[in-house]
């Protein structure tokens, strides 16, 4: 039987590998793990944006649902952070906001030139617009939230969609009734490097 990390990490790779099928992505596929990826120990961490996990499958689409189900499995086991803390957000935000990186510098799986894994907040939040070295791109798995890029209004983006952010390009996202499962993948610059956040006003 294999453990809940090594499910999530085989269903998340080939959901990963299908929705960059476009050869516009071969940059950003070809660079996850051919082969099984060196493991390391984590020690699970649980935080409290996990209660909205629950039922959070209802918001899946077709494509996503699956990942989403096996992702649900894995949460109790995997480290769930945030990159930022109450000197930087209020505490409402923090109790509706954590990540888990799957494969990276921190992760259970061990990658040094990618970093992926799974965003997770809650309902009625507002992430600000950050920016970071690494190019990234978003793979909407549940809940509908509006998604900003650059100094473009919010969009509303589906499960199933993908959303990409060159480096150093402002982003934010923001939850109306729903929350939001996203699968994140951060490739080149620096895969540990703390947002920079544009200050409101
Ligand atoms: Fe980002």
């Amino acid at each position: 039987m294999t453990e809940p990390a090594e499910d999530l990490l085989g269903t998340t790779l080939a959901f990963a590998r299908r929705a960059l099928a476009d050869p516009h992505w071969d940059h950003l596929r070809t660079a996850l793990p051919e082969g099984p990826p060196a493991r390391r120990d984590v020690r699970p961490r649980p935080l409290p944006v996990m209660a909205w996990l629950d039922g959070i499958e209802d918001q899946a689409a077709p494509d996503t649902r699956d990942l989403c189900a096996v992702l649900c499995r894995a949460a109790p086991h995997l480290a769930w952070g945030q990159t930022y803390g109450a000197a930087d957000f209020s505490a409402g935000f923090l109790e509706r906001y954590g990540w888990t990186e799957l494969l990276g510098q921190r992760g259970p799986f061990v990658s040094d030139t990618i970093a992926c894994g799974f965003l997770l907040l809650g309902p009625g939040i507002e992430y600000p617009r950050h920016r970071h070295e690494a190019e990234e791109a978003y793979l909407v798995l549940a809940g509908t939230a509006d998604w900003l890029k650059a100094d473009r209004g919010f969009v509303p983006r589906p499960p199933g969609a993908l959303v990409h952010t060159p480096s150093r390009c402002w982003h934010a996202i923001r939850t109306s009734d729903q929350a939001l499962l996203a699968f994140y993948l951060w490739s080149a610059g620096d895969l540990t490097q703390k947002s920079e956040v544009r200050p409101a006003g």
